[in-house]
């Protein structure tokens, strides 16, 4: 194993596992208010009139009426507002916030809130008017620390907000067009977070925006930390998805695909322009096919904003193209897995969007090495004989890739990162960075590059939680980016700092990025060019055995062989790796969330919605395949999302094998218990 990837104890294990840790509601009460949300209970209205009880001495009551700059939270579209304008479009909008000392007096008299409605007619659902279609759900992010940000008025009108979030310049860039104010008016801390999973990609900065408008009109720290049910209602969750794919075949070989990919957005547009683009770059999945038509809306309806989840609309799309291709084998009566082996795109070919794989596609390797670890080809051969008896078994499986990093020519043209190294006087070394730690590991792992680089032992490296006051931006910390492209930066700065090092002074380097010389230019209105400059890999595989009594499906076993290049830190990637397969395997098999008839989310709890514990982790078997990237630091490519992408494909296949897919094609996830009754009963029928 390359030194790098070899396991070092994470930099903040001790202060989490023992407690110390502060996380944004943990702050001492004294001197801040606490905020809690007024939200709309109806999916669509006019907003008549909020009336409130008397509101006693230090009690404040804040809307839209007092944001001093503009009523628009900085996402990607301008149509998310701080505070509800004249209507409410989903159930959970934020109508208002209600600060004061005491939290159980604040919740008193915000339940003596009444809003006036004039009921409009909610569009909830997407409308269906397809032949094959595949359909996704929701997928709440469920991380531990729910939604909870703090705003803290500074000397000189400036505003201190702080909070769970994973891109602290988001929040930055908000709350300052929120507040009218200057880049030097405002500044943003990433607290201790914990978990993310993308849900805090951009809802912090609505939450950000709406402390902060808070904290302006009083004049004091406000500190609004959502509750459970708040956080699983009116939070950003995984898009659910409906798929239309049409595939042509000549002589056996795929020579057309056209897939038509809907995504429900919900109230607000959000991020949904840029998760929608990952999820039709993906359409067409691994596979050198002719022809690709792929086109894609994400709808309005009157539901809870959607937003990012690790994967941003892949997921999604790979479920489909899996799902079709296996469908169309089973048609032509072949082996799914010779099938799709035989259309598997290879280093050269062109991409959806007429960029290139650059570099080697390793999933034929990476298909050996799963079989190895579960006979994968045998078992799939001897399910796929007609089944009876209680239990019966299947054997799933998927390949796909992630695209690494930002999609398009985001990185080049917006985000244009800046890392730096700072040494202090005393040899020690600070990273200045502004990617947060959200479990991932980034605390530990940059640190780790630079002291590789300058032969320091780790405990003179430190990175800190990032507030943008003190570090440049290098960045969000999204789309499996931060150790690729700002751990380069910072091994270069390190290879800088190494070239001029100078005892006992202070000294600062810093590094641009730079889009790598290969690339084929990404043109956003064209929709053309690299999408991506390299991708991860995996292939999955997932045995199963169902209960034809129960409907319950028990998973003998989950393998996956992915390749995010060098791992910079093994257990930290191996974690990450079970992490996110497990998350897949929740989606696919038992996260069911749904809104009622008038928009409410139904599952609101961990009671109705289930993921999965530690009691339900199945015999998880996963392995490294390395294909290193030049461009990353040692080799490393995006790691982050991949390991989620394919759960839902291979488990879905492996239960239809179990059920017998010429009598069952299912085509949706996630496949419930209640849906293996529902198939089963059709037998009866
Ligand atoms: Mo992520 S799902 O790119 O925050």
């Amino acid at each position: 194993m390359d030194r790098i990837s070899q396991s070092v104890v994470k930099k903040d294990h001790l202060s989490k596992i023992s407690g110390r840790s502060i996380y944004v509601a943990d702050y001492p009460p004294e001197g801040v208010l606490c905020g809690k949300l007024l939200h709309s209970t109806v999916a669509r209205a006019k907003v008549k009139g909020v009336r409130l009880p008397p509101l006693p001495e230090g009690y404040t009551w804040v809307d839209a009426r007092d944001v001093p700059g503009d009523n628009n939270v900085n996402i990607v579209l301008d149509d998310t507002p701080v505070y509800c304008r004249e209507t409410v479009e989903y159930i959970g909008e934020p109508i208002g916030m209600l600060c004061g000392p005491d939290e159980a007096k604040v919740a008193a008299l915000l339940s003596q809130c009444k809003v006036d409605y004039e009921p409009l007619e909610p569009v909830l659902d997407l409308d269906r008017v397809f032949e094959e279609e595949f359909e996704t759900g929701y997928q709440e992010q469920a991380y531990l620390e729910p939604q909870g940000m703090m705003a803290e008025p500074e000397e000189g009108g400036k505003m201190f907000v702080h909070g769970s979030v994973q891109c602290a310049y988001y929040v930055q860039g908000a709350v300052m067009r929120a507040l009218g104010a200057a880049p030097g008016g405002v500044h943003v801390l990433q607290d201790v977070t914990g978990g993310g999973f993308g849900g805090k990609e951009a809802f912090p900065s609505i939450l950000g925006c709406q402390v902060a408008v808070a904290a302006h009109k009083t004049g004091q720290k406000v500190r609004c930390v959502f509750d459970r049910r708040e956080d699983m209602e009116y939070t950003s969750k995984r898009h659910p998805s409906l798929c239309r794919y049409k595939i042509a075949v000549k002589d056996g070989k795929v020579t057309a695909i056209d897939c038509d990919v809907v995504f429900n957005a919900g109230a607000y547009s959000t991020l949904s322009a840029v998760v929608l683009q990952r999820g039709i770059i993906a359409a067409p999945g691994v596979y050198n096919i002719p022809n690709v038509h792929v086109s894609g809306r994400a709808l309005k309806t009157n539901t809870s904003p959607c937003g990012a989840y690790r994967g941003f609309g892949a997921p999604q799309t790979f479920f489909a193209v899996e799902r079709m291709m296996d469908h169309v084998a089973q048609a032509l009566g072949v082996d799914e897995i010779e099938f799709k082996a035989a259309h598997l795109v290879k280093q050269g070919d062109l991409t959806s969007t007429q960029g290139r794989y650059h570099f080697p596609v390793p999933l034929s390797a990476q298909l050996e090495e799963v079989d190895k670890l579960c006979s994968l080809r045998e078992k799939h051969r001897l399910y796929a004989q007609p089944q009876t008896g209680r239990y019966r078994r299947g054997m799933g499986f998927s390949w796909y890739f992630h695209g690494a990093g930002f999609t398009g020519s985001g990185e080049r043209d917006l985000i244009k990162a800046v890392a730096k190294l700072h040494k202090y006087a005393d040899g020690t070394v600070e990273v200045l960075a502004s990617n947060g730690d959200i479990g991932q590991g980034v605390r530990t792992t940059f640190p780790k590059i630079v002291a590789h680089e300058l032969n320091l032992p780790l405990e003179k490296v430190y990175y800190n939680h990032p507030d943008t006051a003190r570090v440049p931006d290098s960045g969000p910390t999204v789309a499996s980016r931060s150790l690729m492209v700002v751990g380069e930066l910072l091994r270069r700065a390190a290879i800088h700092l190494r070239e001029i090092w100078a005892d006992g002074q202070e000294q600062e380097v810093e590094e641009h990025f730079k889009e790598p010389d290969f690339m084929i230019p990404f043109y956003l209105d064209k929709f053309q060019g690299d999408a991506y400059p390299t991708y991860a890999w995996a292939v999955n595989a997932i045995e199963v055995e169902v209960d034809t009594l129960t409907g319950l499906t028990k998973i003998l076993g989950a393998y996956g062989s992915f390749d995010v290049g060098t791992p910079v830190d093994y257990n930290i990637v191996m974690g990450q790796m079970e992490g996110g397969y497990l998350q897949g395997i929740g989606h696919a098999s038992i996260e069911k969330m749904d809104y009622d008839a008038k928009g409410r989310i139904r599952n609101n709890s961990f009671s109705d919605y289930l993921i999965p514990t530690t009691l339900d982790v199945p015999k998880l078997e996963c392995v490294l395949h390395v294909e290193q990237y030049p461009d990353g630091p040692y080799g490393a490519k995006g790691a982050g999302e991949l390991p989620l992408v394919g759960a839902t494909a291979a488990y879905v296949s492996a239960v239809e094998q179990a059920l017998g897919a010429a009598r069952h094609p299912l085509n949706k996830a996630p496949f419930v218990a209640e849906d293996v009754l529902a198939e089963l009963g059709k037998e009866v029928n």
